[in-house]
């Protein structure tokens, strides 16, 4: 069991090639990725659609890693069992969406599967300081959810960062601290800093011209 100190790195398979989704999980499994992370947009909640359950059931024969689900959905309270179903490992649920954050979380939970809150670049903190003792995993968004390939927004989300962190160690407790969006061996860096210790990143991997040497990388840790 990985704890909060450290540092996972979790290629997002939105950037990966689609047609060939067996081999690129089991390519980033390869190349050193702990975990992955699968992105599901509905289009509604953000401006884009991704996939859904199916592709999770999809990946999951081709790696033995952790499966983190990541729901862009308006409605995660309707829709959560059936990624527990698809065999999803962590489901984390946006704080803004549609729903009771509480009870999601603890239904979740119940089901024998980890559970995250996800916060955007413009949602405060405190939004989801209620719920700090009942996740496994805090994710806070370094890029307005929906699209890979965008800047990271230091100024906006570092502080939230280092405000989980510092909740975490004041209250005892153990959620990772989760980073998504604009995600490279730099940003993981100024990231870490600030007390995140998961990594998740598409583009600078499953673009890099040598993965397992740019997981290597974000891994890294520098003074
Ligand atoms: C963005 C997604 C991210 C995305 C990150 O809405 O939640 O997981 O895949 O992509 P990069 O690493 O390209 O910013
Ligand atoms: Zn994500």
């Amino acid at each position: 069991m990985s704890d909060c100190n450290t540092r996972i790195i979790a290629p997002s398979m939105l950037a990966s090639d689609w047609g060939q989704v067996a081999q690129e999980a089991a390519r980033a499994e390869a190349a050193g990725g702990d975990w992955l992370h699968l992105d599901v947009m509905d289009g509604h909640f953000v401006d884009n659609i991704s996939f859904g359950p199916q592709y999770v059931a999809a990946v999951r024969p081709h790696t033995a890693v952790t499966l983190d689900v990541h729901l862009m959905i308006t409605r995660p309270d309707h829709y959560w069992p059936r990624f527990v179903k698809a065999k999803a490992d962590r489901i984390t649920v946006h704080v803004e969406a549609d729903h009771d954050v509480a009870t999601t979380l603890a239904a979740i939970r119940d089901a024998g599967c980890g559970c995250g809150l996800a916060l955007s670049p413009d949602t405060p903190f405190s939004a989801v300081e209620p719920y700090l003792d009942q996740i496994d995993l805090l994710l806070v968004m370094t890029v307005r959810p929906g699209f890979g390939g965008q800047a990271f927004m230091e100024a906006e989300t570092m502080p939230k960062v280092a405000a989980a962190k510092a909740e975490r160690e004041a209250r005892g407790l153990s959620y990772h601290i989760e980073v998504d969006g604009g995600i490279d061996a730099e940003t993981a860096h100024v990231a870490a800093k600030h007390g995140a210790n998961v990594m998740v990143a598409g583009t600078s991997l499953f673009k890099a011209p040598d993965m397992a040497t740019a997981i290597r990388e974000m891994r890294e840790e520098r003074g």
